[in-house]
């Protein structure tokens, strides 16, 4: 049995994650900030004598940081504080890792590619395009860069899945606008070509997929507010096969997996 922490199990990825240990026989503890609910305990991450006082204390086996500013237009109005949570907690992460025992996990974003060159494989060429991508290329950089720590980076594209609210995925979002019969206008794009990859964790889902594959000839987002975005950052999962792990990595197809959800609704 493994103690494990789970950084942002109040988000998308990481609710699913604490929801899929907590089923195992391993001891789960669930951090969260400001939805700090259900058994999760309030930490602000960028407190850096509070993780330290909390990581000494739980000793954990593992700690798997989910917590991020991933809203790329969010992180853009405030660089220094997305800088702050995305580059610099990971890092503070690693060094407690090496100076504790734990093994981290540092959840990256395919965004920390510039789209042009698919598919992408853990040594190809990071150079995001936005500042979001920037700050989690730079949590790579610093986690990777703490010699002796034990760290592992897994990068993971757009996400979906049994999100707390619709609107907290930018797959999920789809549904309440469908759903808005109220007349109102929303203006989306369909700019970026999406990959059939897509991973389960006790069938809550987190992924990425390809309803846009034949739509790939639109325009980029423009207009206010409008963040750079990559065009097609297909993920090669094959180091992540070749690991062999055991029952596989539990794949579930986009449409598979929506079709029971909605479903169930
Ligand atoms: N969403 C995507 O499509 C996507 C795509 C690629 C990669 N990723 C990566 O996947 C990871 C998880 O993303 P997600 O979509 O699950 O994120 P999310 O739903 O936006 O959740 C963010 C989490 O971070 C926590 N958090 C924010 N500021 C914090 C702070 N100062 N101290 C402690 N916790 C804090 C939040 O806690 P509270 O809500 O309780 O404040 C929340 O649990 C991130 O690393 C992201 O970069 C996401």
């Amino acid at each position: 049995m493994a103690k494990i922490v789970i950084t942002g199990a109040s988000g998308v990825l990481g609710s699913a994650i604490y929801r899929a240990l907590k089923t195992t026989n391993h001891a789960v503890i669930g951090l969260a900030n400001s939805r700090a609910q259900g058994g999760l305990s309030k930490i602000d991450l960028t407190d850096q004598s509070a993780i330290q006082d909390f990581l000494r204390e739980s000793k954990p086996d593992w700690v798997i940081h989910c917590a991020a500013e991933r809203r790329p237009d969010v992180a853009e109005k405030d660089p220094d504080g997305a800088q702050r949570l995305n580059a610099e907690v990971p890092g503070h992460l690693a060094s407690l890792a090496k100076d504790l025992g734990f093994t981290l996990i540092y959840i990256s974003t395919d965004y920390v590619f510039d789209g042009t060159a698919p598919p992408y494989g853990p040594a190809s060429q990071t150079n995001p395009l936005q500042l979001y991508g920037k700050s989690k290329r730079d949590g790579e950089n610093a986690v990777s860069s703490v010699a002796g720590a034990k760290i592992a980076i897994l990068r993971v594209p757009v996400l979906y899945g049994p999100a707390p609210h619709n609107s907290d995925s930018a797959v999920n979002i789809l549904l309440d606008i469908v759903q808005d019969q109220s007349g109102k206008q929303y203006k989306m794009d369909h700019y970026a070509t999406r990959s059939e990859q897509a991973a389960a964790f006790n069938n809550s889902i987190i992924a990425g997929t390809n309803p846009s594959r034949n739509m790939r000839y639109s325009n980029p987002p423009t207009g206010p507010g409008a963040t750079s975005r990559p065009k097609d950052c297909h993920l090669s999962t094959k180091e992540t096969e070749d690991l062999d792990i055991p029952g596989g990595l539990g794949l579930s197809l986009f449409e598979e997996w929506w079709a029971v959800h909605l479903g169930k609704q």
